[in-house]
């Protein structure tokens, strides 16, 4: 196996379960060091249960990443456990079931906005500086992750509030690369389009049919028609947090089985 991120410490928000438990995982399985958050506090100690009797470093800190004490904390972890911050996996996010934008409540978009886009406004502002020092002092390079969608590139019917977070993100990104490309700092974000984890069960429970027909109706825009696995998504992260990736930063990627190139 090979080990790219060796020594280095890395952030995993909403890493209980779904693309951020497998991302943990890989991560540690090529060297890291974790620093694991989540808001549900016995699944984030059942993931990082795992990864210590397998021998890994890692730090559980439960928190509510709409918070910008959890933020604070997720990055003070990293560098009073391990010294350093060097990757952030800025994942966990919230959906909602599909709704046309008329029968939407107010509080749906506000609870969009509160943990999809602040959560990644707190984390960016308490990560950068972090990993600006770590360039300026040591030179080492860092790199920030934002878990985006496909509804962050292109509109997304019945998903209108989820979209506009997810459009937010990406803007925040953009911004935020641009802002630290000459400190050190790369910023990226994945734009997947639906993956087989409990956001997209919980999409199709709510669905008539049975949920291969759900499934079969939530991929027809798709080209591949299907899935994706959360095994391809995270292969996406480990190639932008790569340290031979060197020269991306800005972009919102999609891992979307063609959804945005028709
Ligand atoms: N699965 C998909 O189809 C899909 C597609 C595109 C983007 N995404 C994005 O990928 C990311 C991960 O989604 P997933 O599919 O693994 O979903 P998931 O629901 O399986 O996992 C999300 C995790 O985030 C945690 N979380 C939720 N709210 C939180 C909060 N306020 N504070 C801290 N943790 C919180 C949950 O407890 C859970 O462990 C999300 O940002 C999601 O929007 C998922």
């Amino acid at each position: 196996m090979e080990r790219r991120f060796s020594g280095m410490t890395v952030i995993v928000t909403g890493a209980a379960r779904g693309l951020g438990r497998v991302a943990a995982e890989r991560f540690a399985a090529e060297g890291a060091n974790l620093v694991l958050g989540d808001i549900d506090a016995e699944g984030l100690e059942a993931v990082a249960g795992g990864l210590h009797e397998g021998g890994h470093s890692v730090e559980a800190m439960p928190g509510d990443i709409s918070q910008e004490a959890t933020a604070v904390a997720l990055v003070e972890a990293a560098l009073s456990a391990f010294g350093r911050l060097d990757i952030t996996i800025n994942n966990a996010g919230v959906a909602h079931p599909f709704q046309r934008l008329a029968e939407l409540e107010g509080a749906t978009l506000e609870r969009m906005l509160m943990v999809n886009v602040m959560g990644i406004f707190y984390g960016l502002k308490h990560q950068i500086p972090a990993m600006e020092r770590g360039f300026a002092e040591a030179g080492r390079t860092g790199v920030i992750l934002n878990v985006a969608s496909v509804a962050g590139l292109v509109g997304a019917p019945l998903l209108s509030a989820y979209a506009a977070s997810k459009h937010a993100v990406v803007g925040l990104t953009r911004s935020a690369a641009a802002e630290t490309a000459r400190r050190g700092v790369r910023v990226n974000a994945i734009c997947p389009a639906f993956t087989r984890t409990d956001m997209v069960a919980g999409f199709t429970d709510a669905m008539w049919g049975t949920p291969d027909d759900a499934i079969g109706r939530i991929v027809s825009s798709i080209p591949m028609r299907r899935l994706g696995e959360p095994e391809e998504i995270v292969q996406g992260m480990l190639w932008l947090c790569s340290p031979e990736n060197s020269f991306v930063t800005g972009q919102a990627i999609a891992l979307d089985g063609g959804l945005s190139a028709v």
